[in-house]
């Protein structure tokens, strides 16, 4: 991967994070408008439960909205090549640094909400199904991650790699569902910001273009290398 490819990833990834920060971190729910102090107190730890708790959850949707990125570009690049096959560069950083984000999110989760404790995780816990939701999308997402490199390719084979990526759309249905099972909430329904709202709309967006690209008939890939935007080395 070039440099210049490597330093548009770090832009984006970025890019991501920061507007996560300025338009979700800093939107007040009550007056409805971006108020800058919630931001300020956020970054300079003036409560730091606060700012851990509001901090997971920028983890947790820049994990969703990069890790979609990266899945929704293969079909996309597909389908209108000229527009988007230059984004394939960017795909495994985008999806390497989406899945960063989901295990801090994890840790913290796993940690410091639930405690690790199983009553809380699963046995006493009225949304236990948005925790099973989300312990099976982190684990398809951690098999994606570690094989995610022409070495893992060469020693699964093509063929068995691929259905394990094409499995990367399953792990998202279950984010949806975490998501959506976690953030409903009794009398208020889905109480999430604006901002958070792009990332789920982006999420299920990305199913429903992968859904519609299984009608087209369009020619497999046949090389790990064509999944990153690179041509496939070819055996002399
Ligand atoms: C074992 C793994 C995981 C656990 C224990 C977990 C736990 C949680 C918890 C407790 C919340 C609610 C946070 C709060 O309201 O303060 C949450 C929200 C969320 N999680 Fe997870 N999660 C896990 C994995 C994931 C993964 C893999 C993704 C996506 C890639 C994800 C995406 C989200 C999203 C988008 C939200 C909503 C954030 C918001 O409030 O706007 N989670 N998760």
């Amino acid at each position: 991967m070039t440099l210049s490819a490597r330093a548009g990833s770090f832009v984006f990834v970025a890019a991501v994070f920061l507007s996560l920060l300025f338009f979700y971190t800093a939107y007040d729910k009550e007056t409805k408008t971006l108020v800058p102090q919630k931001l300020l107190a956020v970054i300079f730890f003036s409560d730091a439960a606060k700012s851990w708790s509001e901090l997971n959850k920028v983890a947790a949707l820049a994990a969703i909205g990069l890790i979609s990125c990266a899945l929704v570009v293969g079909p996309l690049s597909k389908m209108f090549p000229k527009t988007f096959g230059k984004f394939l560069l960017y795909r495994k950083d985008a999806g390497i640094a989406g899945f960063l984000f989901a295990i801090l999110h994890s840790a913290y989760s796993l940690f410091v909400i639930y405690g690790l404790d199983p009553n809380k995780m699963l046995f006493a816990n009225p949304k236990w199904i948005g925790f099973v939701a989300a312990v099976l999308a982190f684990g398809i997402f951690f098999l994606m991650a570690i094989t995610s490199t022409a070495e893992a390719v060469k020693k699964m084979g093509y063929i068995k790699w691929k259905l394990l990526q094409t499995t990367g759309y399953v792990a998202l249905f279950f984010a949806i569902v975490h998501f959506l099972v976690l953030e409903i909430k009794p009398g208020k329904g889905l109480d999430v910001r604006p901002y958070g709202l792009v990332f789920l709309a982006l999420a299920i967006t990305a199913l429903i273009v992968r859904l519609g690209f299984r009608a087209l008939k369009t020619p497999p890939r046949t090389a790990f290398e064509e999944h990153i935007g690179q041509t496939p080395e070819k055996d002399s």
